[in-house]
């Protein structure tokens, strides 16, 4: 292993480790050399989201970490954990023209031996919209959010709007095993056309694509109607799903307003209010949220 970039040379290729060990000796140097750490966990094919959540944590510390494991746990039977995009080189070329100090990509068998078999599970935030739809899907997400926390140590990790209700649960599991890390959340980075960037969207065809554009712009909408006054939960739904009508492509699994702190739903606006959807365009899952400003 070369040893880390130093702070100073910023825009670098980063080095890349695969194992734990190595992992925390370039840990153990930068914390020896008293910088601190940002970890960017991700599953790679890197997009404009991710990269803005890596430039954060470059603005914020000076030694940062970016992961990059697709990781088994947090997808369901049926779901596309062996098709989802993998591309490590271009991913490294991506995170080199931006630059990072460390990657860490392992292979599977580096995050779970043969004999694993502890799991983090978590009530609450963590049971509705995503957590419905997709059994065990948070599960998968705090167990490894743990084990690359318990690994970096970092002071800061950042995650993207994106995934509202993933953040919801990264800061319950931070705060609930007492980690001493603050959790950041990025904007939603968004295609031209409005498109919420996902790594999934290489999944769309082109026609699929265009009916995709439909959940963002059904968000508008929820957006436009709470910043004109509207306060009723049930009229904006019903605004949303006109916009929604539109595109038959577009199979919904949730459509939501929701506290932004618990989830809970509401019924009238009656502050920051979160608008929560999932669909299936295709055979490809997306998720879209926004919040929803009272004036
Ligand atoms: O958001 C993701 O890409 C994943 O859920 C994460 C946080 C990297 C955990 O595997």
């Amino acid at each position: 292993m070369s040893p880390p970039t130093q702070a100073s040379s910023r825009i670098a290729a980063p080095t890349v480790v695969a194992s734990r060990e190595a992992l925390r000796e370039a840990v153990r140097t930068a914390r020896a050399r008293g910088q601190s750490i940002g970890v960017v966990p991700t599953m790679g094919a890197l997009h404009a989201g991710h990269l803005s959540l890596i430039e954060a944590s470059r603005r914020e510390c000076d030694f940062t970490i970016v992961t990059i494991f697709v990781n088994p746990a947090q997808f369901g039977p049926h779901e596309d954990f062996q098709r989802y995009p993998r591309m490590l080189e271009a991913d490294l070329a991506a995170i080199s023209r931006i630059g990072a100090e460390l990657v860490f990509a392992p292979e599977l068998t580096e995050m779970y031996g043969p004999r694993h078999a502890t799991f983090v599970e978590m009530e609450g935030v963590a049971e509705p919209l995503e957590g419905s739809c997709r059994p065990g899907h948070f599960r998968g997400v705090a167990t490894i959010v743990l084990k690359l926390f318990n690994l970096t140590s970092p002071d800061r990790a950042y995650f993207g709007q994106k995934d509202y209700q993933q953040t919801l649960v990264v800061r319950r599991l931070v705060a609930d095993l007492d980690l001493p890390i603050e959790i950041r959340v990025c904007p939603i980075v968004r295609e031209a056309d409005g498109l919420a960037m996902s790594s999934r969207n290489v999944y769309l065809s082109a026609d699929e694509r265009a009916q995709a554009l439909t959940l963002g712009r059904s968000l508008s909408c929820a957006a436009e109607r709470a910043t004109a006054g509207e306060r009723d939960a049930a009229s904006i739904l019903a605004a949303m799903r006109n916009v929604l009508a539109g595109a038959p492509g577009v199979e919904l699994e949730y459509l939501a307003l929701v506290d932004p702190d618990d989830l809970s739903p509401v019924s009238r606006l009656t502050g920051v209010t979160l608008a929560a959807i999932a669909a299936r365009v295709g055979q490809t899952r997306l998720i879209d949220n926004c919040l929803l400003p009272v004036g």
